[in-house]
């Protein structure tokens, strides 16, 4: 039983690090003229509605995106794409990743979105009914990756966006990363994680290091845990295998003030390669 629904948390903070990432990503394949595919293996609602019962019980878009969206540090890019969901210039709309995605595709780009929940794959054909060169899944993300490895065209990004309310996320991200770069080694994969009070993540970095795979980068913003913490989510991640060139560099000079704007002024951000060449 899949309980975890994205409208509760879009435009968190943990969106911000995950899409701007994304938007980096697809500016460098976009680089070169040849197209590229782009592989969402969770791929959620498309885009929410942040006046929506389920984003205002929260109110974590107030913490994240409407903390940074005019701040110099975001990428133009981004900014554009979540501008494009907000015409009247207000932040009522924030656009998921399979949005991110189809607000940079070219003519001969290729999205495929996978998602494992009866309702929001519902929304994701709907809402993609009328995009181009677009496939919708409607399966298991970690088993259906490896399925269609390796890709035509061979260039281009996985998203791997768990919610890790299933312990078992971890061990299933691992393998699938696993099993999908044998078949596709030039392949960027870009994974999302929490950074929780309990440091349940290191497993998924450990698993990952120790793998063999090379060209590993990651990229963190958090907090530091409040006293008595003992639960929750004090910041997030992105492992990135393969990245463009210039993606640390990049992260390494906006993250931190991002990070600061959303997260309080103890926050800090990191970028550290991994695994290196
Ligand atoms: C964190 S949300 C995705 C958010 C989206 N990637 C974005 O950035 O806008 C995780 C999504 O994965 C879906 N899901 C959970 N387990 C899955 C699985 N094994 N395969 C595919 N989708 C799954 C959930 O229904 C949920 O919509």
């Amino acid at each position: 039983m899949l309980s975890y629904r994205h409208a509760f948390h879009a435009g968190n903070h943990a969106d911000v690090i995950k899409h701007l990432t994304q938007v980096l990503i697809f500016q460098a394949l976009q680089k070169k003229n040849k197209p590229y595919i782009y592989i969402d293996t969770h791929a959620g609602g498309v885009y929410y509605d942040l006046s929506s019962e389920e984003a205002l019980k929260t109110g974590e878009a107030s913490d994240g995106i409407a903390k940074v969206l005019d701040h110099p540090a975001l990428p133009d890019a981004y900014r554009r794409a979540v501008m494009d969901y907000n015409p009247d210039g207000g932040l009522n709309y924030y656009p998921g990743s399979p949005a991110i995605a189809q607000a940079f595709q070219r003519e001969s780009d290729k999205l495929v979105l996978m998602e494992l929940h009866n309702n929001e794959v519902a929304t994701v054909k709907r809402e993609t009914r009328y995009w181009h060169n677009t496939m919708v899944h409607h399966r298991d993300g970690f088993e259906g990756l490896p399925g269609i490895l390796p890709p035509d065209p061979r260039r281009g990004l996985v998203l791997i966006d768990p919610s890790y309310e299933i312990k078992t996320d971890y061990s299933k991200t691992a393998n699938a990363v696993k099993k999908a770069y044998k078949k596709w080694a030039t392949g960027i994969y870009a994974i999302w994680y929490p950074i929780l009070v309990s440091d349940k993540s290191r497993y998924l970095l450990d698993e990952l290091e120790n793998s063999g795979i090379r060209r590993i980068l990651v990229a963190e913003i958090q907090r530091p845990a409040e006293a008595g913490e003992s639960f929750g989510m004090i910041g997030s991640g992105m492992l990135i295998i393969n990245p463009p060139y210039q993606l640390d560099e990049t992260l390494e000079n906006i993250l931190p003030e991002l990070a600061q704007a959303m997260l309080g002024g103890s926050a800090e951000a990191s970028v550290q390669w991994l695994a290196g060449e």
